[in-house]
Protein backbone atom coordinates (compact mmCIF):
# COMPACT_ATOMS: atom_id res chain seq x y z
CA UNK A 1 0.00 0.00 0.00
CA UNK A 2 1.53 3.20 -1.03
CA UNK A 3 -0.39 5.42 1.20
CA UNK A 4 1.62 7.25 4.04
CA UNK A 5 -0.36 9.39 6.73
CA UNK A 6 1.76 11.67 8.55
CA UNK A 7 0.11 12.92 12.22
CA UNK A 8 1.67 15.14 14.98
CA UNK A 9 3.05 17.83 13.02
CA UNK A 10 3.60 20.78 14.94
CA UNK A 11 4.12 22.87 11.75
CA UNK A 12 3.92 22.50 8.56
CA UNK A 13 6.22 24.85 6.60
CA UNK A 14 5.70 25.90 2.97
CA UNK A 15 1.86 24.36 3.04
CA UNK A 16 0.52 25.44 -0.29
CA UNK A 17 -2.68 24.42 -1.38
CA UNK A 18 -2.73 25.94 -4.58
CA UNK A 19 0.79 24.46 -5.64
CA UNK A 20 2.77 27.51 -6.35
CA UNK A 21 5.17 28.04 -9.21
CA UNK A 22 8.15 30.47 -9.60
CA UNK A 23 10.00 31.60 -7.22
CA UNK A 24 9.68 34.23 -4.68
CA UNK A 25 11.33 37.37 -4.27
CA UNK A 26 11.77 40.80 -2.21
CA UNK A 27 9.19 41.13 0.36
CA UNK A 28 7.50 37.93 -0.66
CA UNK A 29 10.53 35.81 0.76
CA UNK A 30 9.63 36.77 4.65
CA UNK A 31 6.48 35.19 4.71
CA UNK A 32 6.73 31.77 5.23
CA UNK A 33 3.19 29.64 4.91
CA UNK A 34 2.66 27.86 7.76
CA UNK A 35 -0.06 25.33 9.23
CA UNK A 36 -0.31 24.33 12.87
CA UNK A 37 -0.92 21.07 14.16
CA UNK A 38 -0.92 19.38 11.13
CA UNK A 39 -1.02 15.74 9.09
CA UNK A 40 0.29 15.33 5.96
CA UNK A 41 -0.91 12.40 4.10
CA UNK A 42 1.10 11.11 0.64
CA UNK A 43 0.04 8.41 -2.12
CA UNK A 44 2.16 7.60 -4.60
CA UNK A 45 4.85 9.30 -4.20
CA UNK A 46 2.91 12.33 -3.85
CA UNK A 47 1.55 14.48 -1.52
CA UNK A 48 -2.11 14.10 -1.61
CA UNK A 49 -3.50 16.37 0.94
CA UNK A 50 -2.88 17.83 4.47
CA UNK A 51 -5.00 19.84 6.81
CA UNK A 52 -5.63 20.43 10.63
CA UNK A 53 -4.86 17.50 12.65
CA UNK A 54 -8.93 17.96 13.19
CA UNK A 55 -9.92 16.77 9.85
CA UNK A 56 -7.01 13.81 9.92
CA UNK A 57 -8.58 11.18 7.88
CA UNK A 58 -9.35 7.65 8.85
CA UNK A 59 -8.18 4.82 6.95
CA UNK A 60 -5.48 2.02 6.79
CA UNK A 61 -2.38 4.13 6.12
CA UNK A 62 0.83 3.39 6.83
CA UNK A 63 1.17 5.66 9.65
CA UNK A 64 3.91 7.75 10.86
CA UNK A 65 3.89 10.17 13.92
CA UNK A 66 6.12 13.37 13.56
CA UNK A 67 5.98 13.66 17.67
CA UNK A 68 5.71 17.40 17.72
CA UNK A 69 8.99 17.95 14.80
CA UNK A 70 7.96 20.46 11.84
CA UNK A 71 7.67 19.64 8.59
CA UNK A 72 9.76 21.02 5.36
CA UNK A 73 10.41 20.32 2.07
CA UNK A 74 13.49 18.90 1.67
CA UNK A 75 16.33 21.47 0.78
CA UNK A 76 17.22 21.68 -3.34
CA UNK A 77 20.96 21.96 -3.54
CA UNK A 78 20.95 23.59 -7.32
CA UNK A 79 25.01 23.69 -7.31
CA UNK A 80 27.37 21.10 -6.67
CA UNK A 81 30.50 19.99 -8.08
CA UNK A 82 30.47 16.33 -6.36
CA UNK A 83 32.12 14.17 -8.79
CA UNK A 84 35.74 14.25 -8.09
CA UNK A 85 38.50 12.10 -7.66
CA UNK A 86 40.22 13.35 -4.21
CA UNK A 87 39.51 16.04 -1.79
CA UNK A 88 42.21 18.67 -1.37
CA UNK A 89 43.16 19.57 2.29
CA UNK A 90 46.81 20.17 1.56
CA UNK A 91 45.39 23.89 -0.20
CA UNK A 92 43.19 24.31 2.64
CA UNK A 93 46.64 24.22 4.43
CA UNK A 94 48.54 26.33 2.37
CA UNK A 95 45.63 28.98 2.55
CA UNK A 96 46.81 28.77 6.40
CA UNK A 97 49.81 29.79 5.46
CA UNK A 98 48.47 32.91 3.82
CA UNK A 99 48.42 31.82 0.16
CA UNK A 100 45.29 33.24 -1.73
CA UNK A 101 42.79 30.60 -3.98
CA UNK A 102 43.98 32.74 -6.99
CA UNK A 103 47.86 31.76 -6.30
CA UNK A 104 47.16 28.18 -5.57
CA UNK A 105 45.34 28.42 -8.81
CA UNK A 106 48.35 29.80 -10.32
CA UNK A 107 50.90 27.48 -9.22
CA UNK A 108 48.62 24.61 -10.69
CA UNK A 109 46.54 23.57 -7.46
CA UNK A 110 42.78 24.04 -7.44
CA UNK A 111 40.57 23.29 -10.39
CA UNK A 112 43.65 21.56 -12.71
CA UNK A 113 44.92 19.43 -9.32
CA UNK A 114 41.52 17.93 -9.21
CA UNK A 115 41.50 17.89 -13.30
CA UNK A 116 44.88 15.84 -13.08
CA UNK A 117 43.62 13.25 -10.75
CA UNK A 118 40.13 12.86 -12.66
CA UNK A 119 41.74 11.83 -15.48
CA UNK A 120 43.27 9.27 -14.22
CA UNK A 121 40.25 7.45 -12.06
CA UNK A 122 38.39 4.89 -13.77
CA UNK A 123 34.70 5.60 -14.11
CA UNK A 124 33.57 3.25 -11.22
CA UNK A 125 35.67 4.51 -8.23
CA UNK A 126 34.78 8.46 -9.50
CA UNK A 127 31.11 7.05 -9.51
CA UNK A 128 31.45 5.38 -5.70
CA UNK A 129 32.77 8.15 -4.24
CA UNK A 130 30.32 10.55 -5.74
CA UNK A 131 27.35 8.35 -4.75
CA UNK A 132 28.91 8.11 -0.96
CA UNK A 133 28.95 11.80 -1.18
CA UNK A 134 25.40 12.12 -2.43
CA UNK A 135 24.16 9.75 -0.24
CA UNK A 136 25.67 11.64 2.96
CA UNK A 137 23.55 15.05 1.57
CA UNK A 138 20.58 12.83 1.56
CA UNK A 139 20.76 12.21 5.29
CA UNK A 140 21.26 15.94 5.61
CA UNK A 141 18.12 17.04 3.83
CA UNK A 142 18.47 17.45 0.58
CA UNK A 143 15.74 15.81 -1.82
CA UNK A 144 16.90 17.19 -5.20
CA UNK A 145 20.49 18.29 -6.55
CA UNK A 146 22.32 19.76 -9.81
CA UNK A 147 25.76 18.30 -10.15
CA UNK A 148 27.99 19.97 -12.40
CA UNK A 149 31.27 18.33 -14.68
CA UNK A 150 34.54 20.38 -14.62
CA UNK A 151 37.30 18.01 -13.50
CA UNK A 152 37.99 16.62 -16.77
CA UNK A 153 38.95 19.47 -19.35
CA UNK A 154 39.12 16.69 -22.11
CA UNK A 155 36.17 15.84 -24.03
CA UNK A 156 36.90 12.28 -22.70
CA UNK A 157 37.27 13.34 -18.99
CA UNK A 158 34.02 15.29 -18.86
CA UNK A 159 32.23 13.06 -20.96
CA UNK A 160 33.35 10.75 -18.51
CA UNK A 161 32.16 12.55 -15.16
CA UNK A 162 28.67 13.06 -17.28
CA UNK A 163 28.53 9.64 -17.39
CA UNK A 164 29.39 9.18 -13.57
CA UNK A 165 26.04 12.07 -12.75
CA UNK A 166 23.62 9.96 -15.00
CA UNK A 167 24.54 6.94 -13.31
CA UNK A 168 24.17 8.72 -10.23
CA UNK A 169 20.99 10.06 -11.62
CA UNK A 170 19.68 6.54 -12.06
CA UNK A 171 20.84 4.89 -9.37
CA UNK A 172 19.91 7.76 -6.48
CA UNK A 173 16.72 8.09 -4.45
CA UNK A 174 16.50 11.47 -5.61
CA UNK A 175 16.28 13.94 -8.59
CA UNK A 176 19.93 14.79 -10.34
CA UNK A 177 19.98 17.32 -12.52
CA UNK A 178 23.55 17.43 -14.75
CA UNK A 179 25.68 20.73 -16.08
CA UNK A 180 28.13 21.01 -18.40
CA UNK A 181 30.89 22.44 -16.84
CA UNK A 182 34.14 21.85 -19.48
CA UNK A 183 34.61 25.44 -19.00
CA UNK A 184 36.10 25.72 -15.61
CA UNK A 185 39.50 26.46 -16.09
CA UNK A 186 41.52 26.22 -18.96
CA UNK A 187 43.26 22.70 -19.46
CA UNK A 188 47.16 22.66 -19.52
CA UNK A 189 47.66 21.74 -23.25
CA UNK A 190 45.71 24.76 -24.33
CA UNK A 191 47.78 27.62 -21.87
CA UNK A 192 48.50 29.39 -25.53
CA UNK A 193 45.55 28.61 -27.09
CA UNK A 194 42.39 29.95 -25.60
CA UNK A 195 40.21 30.03 -28.41
CA UNK A 196 41.14 26.18 -29.60
CA UNK A 197 40.16 25.25 -25.92
CA UNK A 198 36.42 27.27 -26.16
CA UNK A 199 36.42 25.78 -29.85
CA UNK A 200 37.17 22.04 -28.88
CA UNK A 201 33.72 22.88 -25.91
CA UNK A 202 31.76 24.35 -28.53
CA UNK A 203 32.19 22.21 -31.61
CA UNK A 204 32.78 18.77 -29.84
CA UNK A 205 32.29 18.38 -26.31
CA UNK A 206 28.79 20.31 -25.70
CA UNK A 207 27.28 18.86 -28.85
CA UNK A 208 28.26 15.32 -27.69
CA UNK A 209 26.94 15.66 -24.58
CA UNK A 210 23.74 17.09 -25.72
CA UNK A 211 23.03 15.02 -28.18
CA UNK A 212 23.34 11.78 -25.62
CA UNK A 213 21.41 13.63 -23.13
CA UNK A 214 23.94 13.68 -20.70
CA UNK A 215 23.57 17.04 -19.65
CA UNK A 216 20.81 19.72 -18.88
CA UNK A 217 22.31 22.63 -18.53
CA UNK A 218 25.40 24.03 -19.48
CA UNK A 219 27.83 26.53 -17.10
CA UNK A 220 31.06 28.61 -17.58
CA UNK A 221 33.66 30.24 -14.74
CA UNK A 222 33.43 33.48 -15.69
CA UNK A 223 36.04 34.77 -13.73
CA UNK A 224 39.65 37.14 -14.67
CA UNK A 225 41.79 33.84 -14.50
CA UNK A 226 39.51 31.92 -15.72
CA UNK A 227 37.01 32.76 -18.66
CA UNK A 228 35.52 36.30 -19.91
CA UNK A 229 32.39 37.12 -20.72
CA UNK A 230 32.38 36.85 -24.39
CA UNK A 231 33.83 33.80 -24.32
CA UNK A 232 31.20 32.97 -22.01
CA UNK A 233 28.46 34.24 -24.31
CA UNK A 234 29.91 31.91 -27.36
CA UNK A 235 29.46 28.63 -24.91
CA UNK A 236 26.00 30.04 -24.13
CA UNK A 237 25.17 30.14 -27.23
CA UNK A 238 26.00 27.13 -28.55
CA UNK A 239 23.96 25.84 -25.25
CA UNK A 240 21.20 27.15 -27.06
CA UNK A 241 21.57 25.80 -30.57
CA UNK A 242 21.70 22.44 -28.18
CA UNK A 243 19.17 22.76 -25.82
CA UNK A 244 20.80 23.48 -23.00
CA UNK A 245 20.12 26.41 -21.11
CA UNK A 246 22.98 28.20 -19.10
CA UNK A 247 23.83 28.32 -15.48
CA UNK A 248 26.97 30.42 -14.78
CA UNK A 249 29.61 30.80 -11.90
CA UNK A 250 30.38 34.83 -12.51
CA UNK A 251 31.37 37.65 -10.08
CA UNK A 252 32.93 35.26 -7.60
CA UNK A 253 35.97 37.65 -7.16
CA UNK A 254 35.31 40.49 -9.91
CA UNK A 255 32.25 42.44 -11.61
CA UNK A 256 33.88 41.88 -15.21
CA UNK A 257 30.34 42.31 -17.16
CA UNK A 258 29.68 38.05 -16.62
CA UNK A 259 26.34 39.07 -15.29
CA UNK A 260 25.31 41.17 -18.38
CA UNK A 261 26.42 38.51 -20.56
CA UNK A 262 24.09 35.59 -18.84
CA UNK A 263 21.84 37.90 -18.67
CA UNK A 264 22.20 38.39 -22.53
CA UNK A 265 22.15 34.80 -23.14
CA UNK A 266 18.93 34.44 -21.16
CA UNK A 267 20.39 31.99 -18.27
CA UNK A 268 18.27 30.41 -16.04
CA UNK A 269 20.31 31.47 -13.21
CA UNK A 270 24.09 33.27 -12.00
CA UNK A 271 25.85 31.27 -8.88
CA UNK A 272 28.51 32.77 -6.37
CA UNK A 273 27.98 37.29 -6.76
CA UNK A 274 30.24 37.98 -4.09
CA UNK A 275 31.55 40.84 -6.07
CA UNK A 276 28.51 42.95 -7.54
CA UNK A 277 27.41 46.43 -8.18
CA UNK A 278 24.42 48.22 -7.88
CA UNK A 279 24.35 48.09 -11.73
CA UNK A 280 24.69 44.41 -11.26
CA UNK A 281 21.94 44.71 -8.89
CA UNK A 282 20.02 46.57 -11.53
CA UNK A 283 20.16 44.73 -14.47
CA UNK A 284 19.48 41.16 -12.28
CA UNK A 285 16.05 42.89 -10.99
CA UNK A 286 14.71 44.40 -14.78
CA UNK A 287 15.78 40.90 -16.54
CA UNK A 288 14.15 38.56 -13.81
CA UNK A 289 17.30 36.29 -13.27
CA UNK A 290 17.72 34.41 -10.55
CA UNK A 291 20.64 34.79 -8.79
CA UNK A 292 22.20 31.33 -6.71
CA UNK A 293 24.48 32.16 -3.71
CA UNK A 294 26.90 29.92 -2.53
CA UNK A 295 27.57 31.13 1.40
CA UNK A 296 30.08 28.13 2.36
CA UNK A 297 32.75 29.28 -0.43
CA UNK A 298 33.54 32.83 0.84
CA UNK A 299 33.27 31.11 4.43
CA UNK A 300 35.87 28.49 3.62
CA UNK A 301 38.03 30.99 1.70
CA UNK A 302 37.46 33.47 4.23
CA UNK A 303 36.02 35.97 1.55
CA UNK A 304 33.68 38.43 0.67
CA UNK A 305 29.53 36.84 1.30
CA UNK A 306 27.41 38.39 -1.45
CA UNK A 307 25.30 41.37 -0.27
CA UNK A 308 21.91 39.06 -0.24
CA UNK A 309 20.13 41.91 1.95
CA UNK A 310 20.65 44.59 -0.73
CA UNK A 311 19.77 42.29 -3.35
CA UNK A 312 16.53 41.23 -1.36
CA UNK A 313 15.99 44.91 -0.34
CA UNK A 314 16.13 45.67 -3.65
CA UNK A 315 13.20 42.88 -5.09
CA UNK A 316 15.26 39.96 -5.87
CA UNK A 317 14.93 36.77 -5.28
CA UNK A 318 17.91 34.59 -4.29
CA UNK A 319 18.88 30.84 -3.88
CA UNK A 320 20.77 29.31 -1.71
CA UNK A 321 23.08 26.14 -2.57
CA UNK A 322 26.06 24.32 -0.76
CA UNK A 323 28.86 24.69 -3.73
CA UNK A 324 30.45 21.29 -2.70
CA UNK A 325 33.64 20.72 -4.04
CA UNK A 326 37.06 20.12 -2.82
CA UNK A 327 38.50 23.43 -3.74
CA UNK A 328 35.98 25.97 -2.24
CA UNK A 329 33.24 24.12 0.02
CA UNK A 330 34.15 20.31 0.88
CA UNK A 331 30.34 20.64 2.32
CA UNK A 332 26.94 19.75 1.26
CA UNK A 333 25.42 20.38 4.47
CA UNK A 334 22.18 22.88 3.04
CA UNK A 335 21.64 23.45 7.20
CA UNK A 336 24.89 24.99 7.53
CA UNK A 337 24.72 27.24 3.90
CA UNK A 338 20.80 28.92 6.23
CA UNK A 339 23.29 29.77 9.19
CA UNK A 340 25.43 31.28 7.16
CA UNK A 341 23.14 32.95 5.34
CA UNK A 342 21.39 33.88 8.51
CA UNK A 343 24.69 35.61 9.73
CA UNK A 344 26.94 36.66 7.55
CA UNK A 345 24.44 38.15 4.75
CA UNK A 346 21.60 38.91 7.56
CA UNK A 347 19.19 36.56 5.69
CA UNK A 348 15.85 36.38 8.03
CA UNK A 349 15.51 32.25 8.67
CA UNK A 350 11.81 32.47 7.11
CA UNK A 351 13.88 34.00 3.23
CA UNK A 352 16.77 31.35 3.82
CA UNK A 353 14.14 28.47 3.99
CA UNK A 354 12.74 29.75 0.83
CA UNK A 355 15.95 29.69 -0.74
CA UNK A 356 16.51 26.93 -0.28
CA UNK A 357 13.55 25.07 -0.98
CA UNK A 358 10.60 26.41 -3.89
CA UNK A 359 13.70 28.96 -5.05
CA UNK A 360 16.18 25.99 -5.34
CA UNK A 361 13.64 24.31 -7.22
CA UNK A 362 13.40 27.28 -9.55
CA UNK A 363 17.23 27.42 -9.98
CA UNK A 364 16.67 23.71 -11.33
CA UNK A 365 13.38 24.22 -13.33
CA UNK A 366 12.03 21.25 -10.71
CA UNK A 367 9.35 23.80 -9.30
CA UNK A 368 6.34 22.08 -10.96
CA UNK A 369 7.39 18.89 -9.10
CA UNK A 370 9.47 20.56 -5.54
CA UNK A 371 9.77 22.79 -3.29
CA UNK A 372 7.01 22.89 -1.25
CA UNK A 373 4.06 20.95 0.20
CA UNK A 374 1.70 20.92 -1.82
CA UNK A 375 -0.94 18.62 -3.88
CA UNK A 376 0.48 16.49 -6.44
CA UNK A 377 4.05 17.89 -5.94
CA UNK A 378 6.63 14.81 -5.07
CA UNK A 379 6.80 13.66 -1.39
CA UNK A 380 10.52 14.40 -0.32
CA UNK A 381 10.37 16.31 3.34
CA UNK A 382 12.34 16.54 6.09
CA UNK A 383 10.71 16.19 9.72
CA UNK A 384 12.78 17.58 12.53
CA UNK A 385 12.94 16.99 15.84
CA UNK A 386 10.57 19.31 17.85
CA UNK A 387 12.09 22.77 18.47
CA UNK A 388 11.03 25.87 19.47
CA UNK A 389 10.92 28.40 15.96
CA UNK A 390 11.79 28.05 12.64
CA UNK A 391 14.72 30.37 13.47
CA UNK A 392 16.31 27.67 15.53
CA UNK A 393 17.10 25.94 12.47
CA UNK A 394 19.89 28.47 11.08
CA UNK A 395 20.56 29.25 14.86
CA UNK A 396 21.83 25.88 16.44
CA UNK A 397 24.07 24.90 13.32
CA UNK A 398 26.01 22.08 14.89
CA UNK A 399 22.83 20.22 15.54
CA UNK A 400 21.41 17.64 13.77
CA UNK A 401 17.83 18.72 14.12
CA UNK A 402 15.88 16.39 11.05
CA UNK A 403 15.34 13.27 12.32
CA UNK A 404 13.51 11.25 9.78
CA UNK A 405 13.70 12.03 6.06
CA UNK A 406 10.62 11.36 3.10
CA UNK A 407 11.69 10.61 -0.34
CA UNK A 408 8.73 9.83 -2.68
CA UNK A 409 6.63 9.03 -0.03
CA UNK A 410 8.66 6.34 2.04
CA UNK A 411 10.67 7.03 5.23
CA UNK A 412 14.37 7.22 3.72
CA UNK A 413 16.41 4.19 6.33
O1 LIG B 1 32.28 27.10 -7.43
N1 LIG B 1 34.46 28.77 -8.77
C1 LIG B 1 34.70 27.80 -9.46
N2 LIG B 1 34.47 26.54 -9.14
C2 LIG B 1 34.30 26.05 -7.84
C3 LIG B 1 35.60 25.75 -7.19
C4 LIG B 1 36.26 24.61 -7.82
C5 LIG B 1 37.53 24.13 -7.19
O2 LIG B 1 38.31 24.89 -6.57
O3 LIG B 1 37.75 22.93 -7.34
C6 LIG B 1 33.44 26.98 -7.03
O4 LIG B 1 33.84 27.61 -6.04
FE1 LIG C 1 30.71 26.13 -8.11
Amino acid sequence: MAELLITGIRRLWQADPEGRMGWQAGAEMRELPVLHNAWLLCREGRIAGFGPMATCPEGDFHRLDAGGGDVLPSWVDSHTHIVYARSREEEFCHRIEGLTYAEIAAKGGGILNSATRLREMPEDELFEQALERLLEVVRMGTGAIEIKSGYGLTPESEWKMLKVIRRLRDQAPIPVRATLLAAHALPPEYREDRKGYVDLIVNEILPRAAGEGLADYVDVFCEKAFFQPDEMERILEAGWRHGLRGKVHTNQFYSLGGIQAAIRQRALSVDHLEVVTEEDIRDLLEAGTLPVLLPSAPFFLKDTYPPARRMIDAGLGVALASDFNPGTSPSGRMSFVLSLACTQMRMRPEEAVHAATINGACALELDRELGTIAPGKRANLQITRPIPSIAYLPYAFGSDLVETIVLDGNIYT
